[in-house]
């Protein structure tokens, strides 16, 4: 076992949201997608220490219903970044026990883009490791607002009566259905704030804001920040035993 390992338990969920890629790039005098380069690095790295630090689950947001509002140069960079990690990192993936899963409304990707996130996720199928989902387009009040008008519509055709509904009954119309709530929320780049992530699944979860930008965030940050957590008292509304 590595010695940075999480010999307790840990989270088991736990979803980053990645900032400061721009802010890195522009450090060292290098346009944003340097950044976002750098930053996609860093995603095989945190992925891959996830075995040792017993973390099952780990969300990451990769490009925001908002981020459209960038400039067609970054938008078309990180389109092509994400073909590139997929192509590159396919076989590395499957190999290691890694299931992969994408969140977010793919309605408006590109088809050539949402073909290979279908494939990875069909290759990587039978992988139970570790659970990765790539949050891609997605926004947690778009991903809130799709699932009510699913909702709507089996109301509508008579497959489920409003009585019937609850958060129980909503939960199973988020793209993240399958997986457990996140435990912890990491972001790193010193912003204090949520951006649409995972709204309402992280209702309970714990957060940590730290000032490192993501290209320079390692898995020894990683495994102090999750040894943090180990110290916290969750109590989802109740009170200490
Ligand atoms: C936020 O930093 C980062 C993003 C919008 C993109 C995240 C993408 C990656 C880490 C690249 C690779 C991901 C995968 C899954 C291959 P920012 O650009 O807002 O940084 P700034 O706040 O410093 O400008």
């Amino acid at each position: 076992m590595p010695k940075d390992a999480i010999p307790t338990i840990g989270p088991a969920h736990v979803a980053i949201i990645m900032d400061g890629n721009g802010r890195w790039a522009q450090k060292r005098g290098r346009p944003r997608l340097f950044g976002h380069h750098a930053g996609a690095r860093r995603v095989r790295e945190i992925v891959e220490a996830c075995p040792d630090m017993g973390v099952k689950y780990l969300t990451i947001f990769a490009f925001s219903t908002e981020n459209w509002k960038r400039t067609q140069v970054e938008v078309a960079g990180l389109m092509s970044l994400f073909r590139k990690y997929i192509e590159r990192e396919a076989k590395a993936l499957v190999r290691n026990g890694v299931r992969v899963r994408f969140i977010g409304d793919r309605i408006r990707l590109d088809e050539k883009l949402v073909a290979m996130m279908d494939e990875l996720e069909l290759l990587t199928s039978h992988n139970d490791l570790i659970h990765l989902t790539i949050a891609l387009n997605y926004g947690g009040r778009d991903e809130v607002t799709r699932a009510a008008k699913r909702l709507a519509l089996e109301i509508e055709q008579g497959r489920l009566t409003h009585d019937e509904v609850d958060a129980e009954t909503l939960s199973r119309f988020l793209d993240t259905h399958v997986l457990p709530d996140p435990d912890l929320v990491i972001r790193t780049s010193g912003e204090a704030r949520i951006s649409n992530f995972l709204l309402w699944q992280s209702a309970y979860a714990e957060y940590e804001f730290v000032d490192t930008l993501w290209p320079d965030f390692s898995r020894t940050e990683f495994a102090r920040v999750l040894a943090s957590y180990g110290k916290r008292d969750r109590r989802f509304g109740a009170v200490s035993a």
